[in-house]
């Protein structure tokens, strides 16, 4: 899968994707990334990409030219990449996004700085406005890794491990069980002793309980849309008796 970046700070995209399990993968050619430089598409010697806004009010906006210059660079004259634009205006990002968007072959993002960017740009080259949550960021390079890491690891491949892809938070609609590794005590906690009883079935059993523990605690809602079965519903009634 091939991602292309318009940014005006190629190398924070060209750094952070580089370390870790995606760096990894692109060694193996699995993934691959080509950042464009959007002041290097500057309408002018000075490297402007921005002006102030029609209407007045605080900041700048990006101008759409420079934008356009380093999209059809990277495009090809005539072609239409997928291209998501990362604003705090757009759909919320979640896993079931994250697998669509590693459908494609080739995905661009475009980031923005100061107060945003010509709508003009957006209307004519955008495909898809994603925002990572209901904050508000400096700029759409942290967006941009977000959805790109998340995107990566659903690549056939990217994961050493193909199943741990699977078993984890959102892909059943819970939140993931507690993990526990070496030492057995520390700091006077002990590791649960079901999960050293070499028991599978009591064991899963045991982490599918902590994962509903888990969400109904911290994401009630996902219960809402989460499929469960009757042991689940059972658990979860006992979790409410603890309660009473
Ligand atoms: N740019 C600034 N904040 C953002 C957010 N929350 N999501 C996506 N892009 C952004």
């Amino acid at each position: 899968m091939q991602f292309t970046v318009l940014t005006l700070f190629p190398e924070m995209i060209e750094q952070g994707f580089s370390t870790s399990i995606t760096g990894r993968a692109m060694e193996k050619g699995l993934l691959s990334l080509r950042c464009v430089n959007i002041r290097d598409y500057a309408s002018d010697r000075y490297g402007h990409v921005d002006d102030y806004p029609y209407g007045g009010g605080a900041g700048m906006v990006m101008q759409a030219p420079p934008i356009y210059r380093a999209y059809t660079a990277a495009a090809g004259e005539g072609k239409h990449p997928r291209l998501v634009y990362v604003t705090p205006q757009g759909r919320v990002f979640d896993q079931a996004l994250a697998k669509e968007l590693a459908k494609e072959e080739e995905l661009f993002i475009l980031c923005g700085h100061y107060e945003g960017v010509d709508e003009r740009i957006l209307e004519e080259i955008a495909t898809d406005r994603i925002s990572i949550g209901d904050y508000v960021l400096t700029g759409g390079e942290l967006p941009a890794l977000v959805i790109m890491d998340a995107v990566a690891r659903m690549v056939p491949g990217v994961l050493s491990n193909e199943e741990s892809g699977e078993d984890e938070s959102f892909m059943n609609g819970l939140l993931e069980y507690p993990q526990y590794t070496r030492p057995e005590v520390f700091m006077g906690r002990l590791v649960p002793e079901i999960l050293k009883s070499g028991h599978h079935a009591n064991i899963a059993r045991w982490r599918r309980h902590e994962s509903l523990r888990r969400t109904k605690q911290v994401r009630p809602e996902l219960l809402e849309t989460a499929k469960l079965d009757p042991d689940d519903q059972k658990f979860l009634q006992s979790l409410e008796m603890e309660e009473i």
